[in-house]
């Protein structure tokens, strides 16, 4: 179907049925696993057997983590772009966040760099190459990675031609791969992915991978601090008082309902805390670490029930390979 047509067919779609949708798929630290990748992605609908896009119009979110421990960093990155431009194309969606990895191999920290990775550039200047200011994967980096995205769980032009009360506000949920701080929310997204931006670029000068580059300023080294949005593991650690203080907090000034983050590994399945304000999604897809392959859905839907009035209703639900669907959460409220 040309692409052009969508638009239309949708609109009539929310006309005729009264009901709008978004499905939003997040996916944590695929670590150099191409196979566990496709596993987890065809898992969700979002790809077909040949790994291209045929999500329609649902949005993609991985948390970052796409390298080292594993061979297929080429791949990995050329996949996130082909299914970005082929998502786009059919009113569907790819965010994706860098990972602590992502700035590692972008500061020359190499320690987790496999040989098969490091073969399939064709050596180790290649690969600096690669993912320098003007490498490709360096510049996908720039132009299609962030430190952290926050999405709208239903598609924004459908929810304002849809003529819902005045006081709706979309539900959005937030993606990063450590976590971010009640500090860091304050500073705001749009911040604090100029300030990865920054680091990003210095980065690819570094010469020695061990420390950050000259010229680094205390923010950017905060960054890419323990308590920095790559590196914080504190909604994994914390005590649940502790967590749900700081998330309903981080939340509030995110705009988001849900913190969705990767970074700490629980092989059994996700963790959900305070109610899925809190959903630490990595359960170690790649073969590196074994775990369940694992895809997180959430599904947003308004049902208009007439007369102004709209039903939202959101499930939240985990998939894990070779396992029947758990559904995590479901709420459902009136808007009046
Ligand atoms: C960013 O993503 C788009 C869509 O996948 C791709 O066409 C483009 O090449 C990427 N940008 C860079 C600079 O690599």
């Amino acid at each position: 179907m040309p692409a052009a047509t969508l638009p239309l067919r949708v609109l009539l779609a929310v006309l005729l049925t009264g009901r709008l949708h978004r499905r939003v798929v997040a996916v944590a630290d695929l670590h150099g696993d191409l196979a566990h990748a496709h596993n987890v992605l065809r898992m969700a609908g979002l790809i077909d057997a040949q790994a291209h896009w045929r999500g329609g119009s649902a949005v993609l979110a991985s948390t970052g983590d796409i390298v080292d421990r594993g061979d297929d960093t080429i791949a990995l990155y050329r996949m996130f772009d082909r299914l970005r431009s082929e998502a786009q194309a059919v009113g569907g969606e790819v965010h994706n966040c860098v990972g602590n990895h992502e700035m590692m191999n972008a500061l020359h920290d190499w320690r987790f760099v496999t040989p098969g990775d490091l073969a399939s550039f064709g050596g180790a200047q290649a690969r600096r190459r690669a993912m320098s200011e003007k490498g490709w994967i360096g510049q996908t980096w720039l132009a299609n990675y962030s430190i952290t995205n926050t999405v709208p769980l239903l598609p924004p032009e459908q929810v304002a031609r849809a003529k819902l009360p005045e006081s709706y506000q979309v539900p959005h949920a937030n993606f990063v791969h450590g976590g971010i701080t009640p500090a860091w929310a304050a500073r705001g997204t749009a911040h604090i992915n100029a300030v990865g931006r920054s680091l990003l670029l210095k980065a690819y000068k570094n010469e020695d991978g061990t420390y950050l580059p000259p010229g680094t300023t205390p923010e950017e080294r905060s960054l890419y601090s323990e308590d920095g949005p790559l590196w914080y593991r504190g909604y994994a650690t914390d005590s649940e008082r502790l967590v749900c203080r700081h998330a309903e907090e981080a939340a509030r000034l995110l705009g988001a309902k849900h913190l969705v983050m990767g970074h700490t590994p629980h092989f059994s399945g996700f963790v959900v805390r305070c109610d899925a304000s809190v959903l630490l999604i990595d359960t170690g897809i790649s073969r590196a670490y074994g775990g369940e392959q694992s895809a997180l859905i959430i599904d947003t839907e308004l049902q208009h029930l007439g007369k102004g009035r709209w039903r939202e209703k959101e499930v939240l639900q985990a998939l894990y390979k070779g396992r029947l669907p758990r559904i995590i959460a479901e709420t459902e409220r009136v808007i009046e």
